[in-house]
């Protein structure tokens, strides 16, 4: 498939997740074959401003692509210039957020507030089009709440403005990621737009993206917490809609060997110290459902080294092998 111009492998893809779709993660979501990974969404306004922490959001310098970087901001302007500054950087498309529900973020006028204001969706659409050559595409929610149902309305804006495909998460700002995500909401959009729509919410396993293409008609799915470690549900799902087979899931040693990798090369692009406590929260999601993964994760909030964090991962395996 091709979003603009820009080709994408396959239909299976890792939505962005602040805190969480680092550089290492994409690498190991693309190594399972996911089609296209994004960065967390990026402060267009910090960026403009010049500050450095932000800029290191955008950490895909060599990347393979195509790799999306995610811009969030209410300002046209200021998104046409944050666009070009990430097109620099090798972004392959630039996505912008018109779904984030924080209320720092929404207190702006910024993320799932535009769903309010289908109006400066289009502006803010087409001013980072024309600032840019790569394609644009726009990230929307069903809508802001069940009384403000109208992903239907801003996908139609957004293309209108020159948006290359929009995603659609089935679920109201005002649900935060909780309830069920309304997968009807992501039919209508497919039958109201002529762009590729990327169907996302509720993921969990290969079989709900083979029902999401098959019910709602998207182009592409995108899978966000189904994904958190779990980069075996890309290559899984990909196997199910190209064989019609399931591989069996991953076994707990495969499990505890690619968290062990993870960190690892979190450790590589950004320090141990830096690495180890950041990768707490993966650790606990490559972990979870197994007895004893709370002791687990009580115990590594204390670990400052990868040593420490290896040698409790061992005891955790071996604690697993003796139930
Ligand atoms: C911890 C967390 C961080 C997120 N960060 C972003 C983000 O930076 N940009 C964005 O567009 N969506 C973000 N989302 C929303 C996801 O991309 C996705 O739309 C949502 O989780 C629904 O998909 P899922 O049910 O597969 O998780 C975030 C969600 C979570 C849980």
């Amino acid at each position: 498939m091709t979003i603009g111009r820009q080709p994408v492998p396959n239909p299976v893809w890792a939505a962005p997740l602040a805190g969480y779709t680092s550089r290492a993660f994409r690498d190991l979501a693309r190594e399972a074959g996911c089609g296209l990974a994004c960065t967390e969404m990026v402060s267009a306004t910090a960026l403009a401003m010049g500050c450095q922490s932000t800029r290191k959001l955008i950490d895909i310098d060599g990347e393979p692509p195509p790799v999306a970087v995610q811009l969030f901001g209410s300002r046209p302007e200021i998104m046409a210039r944050a666009a070009a500054t990430v097109e620099q950087s090798g972004a392959s498309i630039i996505d912008l957020n018109f779904g984030c529900p924080a209320p720092k973020v929404l207190k702006n006028g910024e993320g799932a507030a535009l769903m309010r204001d289908p109006g400066r969706v289009g502006e803010i659409v087409r001013a980072v089009v024309k600032a840019v050559t790569v394609p644009t595409t726009a990230k929307i929610r069903k809508g802001w709440d069940e009384e403000l149902v109208n992903a239907v309305e801003v996908a139609r804006a957004a293309e209108d403005a020159g948006a290359a495909a929009v995603t659609i998460h089935g679920r109201t700002c005002r649900q935060l990621y909780s309830g069920k995500a309304d997968w009807g909401i992501i039919r209508q959009v497919k039958l109201a737009v002529g762009v590729p729509v990327i169907g996302n919410g509720d993921i969990w396993q290969p079989e709900d993206a083979r029902r999401m293409l098959e019910l709602t008609g998207c182009d592409a799915v995108m899978i966000g917490r189904g994904a958190l470690g779990n980069p075996w549900i890309f290559s899984r799902t990909r196997t199910l809609l190209e064989t019609g087979e399931t591989p069996p899931p991953p076994s707990l040693e495969e499990r505890a060997a690619m968290a062990l990798r993870h960190l690892r090369m979190e450790i590589a692009a950004r320090g141990e110290i830096w690495a180890v406590r950041e990768m707490r929260k993966h650790l606990i999601w490559y972990f979870k459902g197994y007895p004893g993964a709370s002791v687990l994760r009580d115990r590594l909030v204390r670990a400052g080294g990868l040593s420490e964090v290896e040698d409790l991962v061992g005891q955790f395996l071996e604690g697993q092998r003796a139930e």
